[in-house]
């Protein structure tokens, strides 16, 4: 009997010593927080990528970047503006067969090299006739605050060349 409850609480010690020890080594080996970058690491080590024209591995892309949410300017974009310009920005909407002028395709290199923001500001904001151009492109200041125009101007920009 004696012997029984020796062995017990012995083996409870041990056990409570074992639990200690075991915290005391994962809050110094914590693999939490390098499981992100660990992800990340495997990530672009598994995708399949050409290397740069240098002969060297490309830089990893951002998992941010790649899986991110969309660029401002898009959504609004695809919302009030796409049914003429497109969604790609070649003026090829359903909205477009029917105008003359056509709308402005975004992608032409010229006419974004000539064109300033400022000039694709006033027409966001008090349209096409604003500056000469068909009244078929709307002012949209209304609608849209100065900032969502900014973000569209971004938008607008980034078809360039595309
Ligand atoms: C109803 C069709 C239509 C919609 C919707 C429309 N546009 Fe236009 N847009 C036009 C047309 C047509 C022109 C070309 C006018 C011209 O060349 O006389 C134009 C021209 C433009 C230009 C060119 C100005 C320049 O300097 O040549 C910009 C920038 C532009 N639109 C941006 C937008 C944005 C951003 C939206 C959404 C908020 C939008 N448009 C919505 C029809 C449209």
């Amino acid at each position: 009997m004696k012997m029984r409850r020796t062995l017990l609480v012995l083996s409870s010690l041990t056990f409570g010593m074992m639990m200690a020890a075991c915290k005391s080594c994962v809050d110094q080996h914590n693999p939490r927080p390098d499981q992100a970058k660990f992800k990340q690491e495997e990530t672009f080590a598994k995708a399949e990528r050409t290397l740069t024209p240098e002969g060297t591995i490309p830089a990893p892309v951002a998992v941010a970047e790649a899986t991110g949410p969309a660029a401002p300017g898009q959504a609004k974009f695809e919302q009030f503006c796409s049914a003429c310009h497109g969604l790609d920005g070649k003026a090829n909407g359903p909205g477009a067969a029917g105008l003359n002028p056509k709308p402005r395709n975004f992608t032409d290199v010229a006419w974004q090299n000539k064109t300033d923001d400022a000039r694709i500001y006033k027409v966001l904001k008090e349209g096409g006739a604003s500056v000469g151009l068909s009244s078929s492109m709307a002012a949209w200041g209304g609608v849209l605050s100065d900032a969502e125009i900014y973000d569209l101007i971004k938008w607008v920009r980034h078809f360039k060349g595309k």
